[in-house]
């Protein structure tokens, strides 16, 4: 179908289905075992219903945001998602460039398929650009990596903390990658790289399993780019990184690739805003702690959701891995224009004129709980 057809984020997984060689299908759609956390993710936000209010003035309406203190055209970022030749030549570079024209902020992640100093150089001057990182056992290997990052000027350190190792991901176990195979190159350097199990286990054997809560200590020390947690899955260790002083949380599971029933980032935004409330006095959206939410984010109506219960912005992988593969920079554009239409369409419907005006009291969550 031509992109004109394209009317949401969904049809973009459809297309690339039937479009995308095997093994990037296997690698960017599965989740690990049975995929339940996958399904909940998105699951849950059908789960939560609106209360709109009527009778305001909506002709103009205005859904762009700041995140980390950088203007954004929407409350979406680009989350890291590794490889992307796999899905298109151009791999991540569709997605700075697709950024670029937006105003919208790229997560690279430490596994791309293009290198970092690529990334940076298609990025338009003043662009925002974050980096994910997944720390290696050879720290010096990871320090590096992160002052080069900061001296590229790269906003904000988004380090992974829900991957002590990968998941099991079968769908993409069963795909064998051979040596010569271009996209799937081990960042590790040091390790022998077993190409037996799918992409996943290809490219993972460098990250750290010791890492743990002394080591911000060392990353505060080593960059003065904000950090952020990616993969808090609790309110327990939300506070915690709070308390250690970092920028932010991601509440996330991975896009459920990671511990099969970990529960969707949504649902753990509400009982982390509630006890932040209660044990720190704090609410949210706020300046000194950005919370950060992903997995399964279709629509704006999703977005709204988060934003309603103090999210600062949401995170959106596969939609942009998919839109690159099947029509290039072009596609992801595309999406960025759904995603506008929507959010203009919906903040009318709601009777939110700016995002400040998207409240708890406009989301029923009533129903949300999964037990
Ligand atoms: C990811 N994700 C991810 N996260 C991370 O911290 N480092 C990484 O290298 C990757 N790689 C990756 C590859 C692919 C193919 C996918 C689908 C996801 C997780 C990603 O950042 C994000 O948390 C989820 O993708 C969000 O869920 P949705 O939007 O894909 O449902």
């Amino acid at each position: 179908p031509s992109l004109e057809e394209i009317l949401n984020l969904h049809d973009f997984e459809n297309i690339a289905k039937q479009v995308l060689p095997e093994k990037a299908w296997a690698y960017y759609s599965s989740a690990s075992d049975d995929e339940m956390t996958l399904r909940e993710n998105h699951a849950a936000y059908h789960r939560i219903w609106f209360r709109p209010r009527i009778l305001r003035d909506v002709t103009n309406v205005d859904w762009s945001t700041t995140i980390l203190g950088h203007k954004s055209s929407m409350p979406v970022y680009i989350s890291a998602t590794a490889l992307g030749k796999l899905g298109h030549p151009d791999g991540e570079l569709n997605l700075t460039r697709a950024a670029a024209k937006h105003n919208i902020i790229q997560m690279i992640p430490t596994l791309a398929s293009c290198s970092f100093d690529e990334i940076l150089d298609a990025a338009q001057p003043g662009q925002v650009q974050f980096f994910q990182l997944y720390v290696n056992k050879d720290r010096a290997i990871t320090k590096k990596l992160v002052q080069h990052a900061e001296s590229r000027g790269v906003k904000g350190l988004f380090i992974t903390v829900d991957a002590p190792q990968l998941g099991r991901r079968e769908k993409d176990m069963r795909m064998k990658f051979e040596a010569e195979d271009p996209s799937v190159v081990s960042k590790s350097g040091s390790e022998p790289v077993d190409r037996s199990q799918g992409a996943a286990r290809a490219i993972s054997g460098f990250i750290d399993t010791s890492l743990n809560w002394n080591d911000i200590h060392w990353f505060k020390s080593i960059t003065k780019m904000p950090i952020i947690l990616k993969g808090v899955q609790c309110w327990e260790d939300a506070l915690e990184a709070y308390d250690f002083g970092v920028a932010g949380v991601v509440l996330s599971n991975h896009g459920g690739r990671q511990l099969d029933f970990a529960r969707s980032g949504i649902e753990i935004l509400v009982e982390v805003v509630t006890k932040f409330k209660e044990k720190r006095g704090l609410t949210f959206p706020n300046e000194k702690f950005a919370l950060f939410v992903d997995g399964g984010v279709r629509r704006a109506t999703d977005v709204l959701k988060a934003i309603a219960l103090g999210a600062t912005a949401v995170g959106v992988g596969r939609p942009f891995l998919y839109a690159f593969s099947a029509y290039g920079t072009e596609g992801v554009e595309k999406a960025f224009e759904i995603l506008h239409d929507e959010f203009q369409m919906n903040m009318r419907l709601l009777g939110a004129r700016n995002l400040k005006e998207v409240v708890p009291e406009m989301v029923d969550v009533s129903n949300l709980q999964s037990h």
